[in-house]
């Protein structure tokens, strides 16, 4: 599974965001070290802060499996990652991270995404 590909996966799946407050669709495809790709969309609420972004709802679901820090690969998604989503990429300690920004596909190591991050 190249970069690009699952760029192609977080793509694809980001039709299934439930996001009828922002209409931004939001989609992530997570890459585990054993080749398995799961993936996450954005979940908003009427109570609007409520929401979950896709990389969450995308590394939840793989966590759910049994996966866990030092299992992740990569993360694509068709956005740039928040702040609070950059914090989760950390702790989970991805190898690198993939996003398109003003139809540009940027590749950073979650460090370079969030540099000093907190750690407990
Ligand atoms: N969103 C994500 O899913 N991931 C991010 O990293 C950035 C923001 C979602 C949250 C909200 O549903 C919508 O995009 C607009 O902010």
């Amino acid at each position: 599974m190249t970069d690009a590909e699952l760029l192609e996966r977080a793509d694809a799946i980001a039709s299934r965001a439930y996001a009828p407050y922002s209409r931004f669709l939001v989609g992530c495809a997570v890459l585990t070290r054993d080749g398995t790709v799961f993936e996450g969309v954005n979940v908003e609420n009427g109570a609007y802060p409520l929401g979950i972004c896709a990389e969450k709802n995308g590394i939840g679901t793989a966590v759910t499996q049994g996966y866990g820090p030092g299992d992740f690969e990569a993360l694509a998604v068709n956005a740039s990652p928040c702040g609070g989503c950059r914090q989760w990429l950390h702790e989970l300690g991805f190898d690198r991270v993939v996003f398109r920004k003003k139809g540009e596909i940027v590749t950073l190591t979650p460090g370079e995404l969030l540099p000093e991050s907190f750690e407990l």
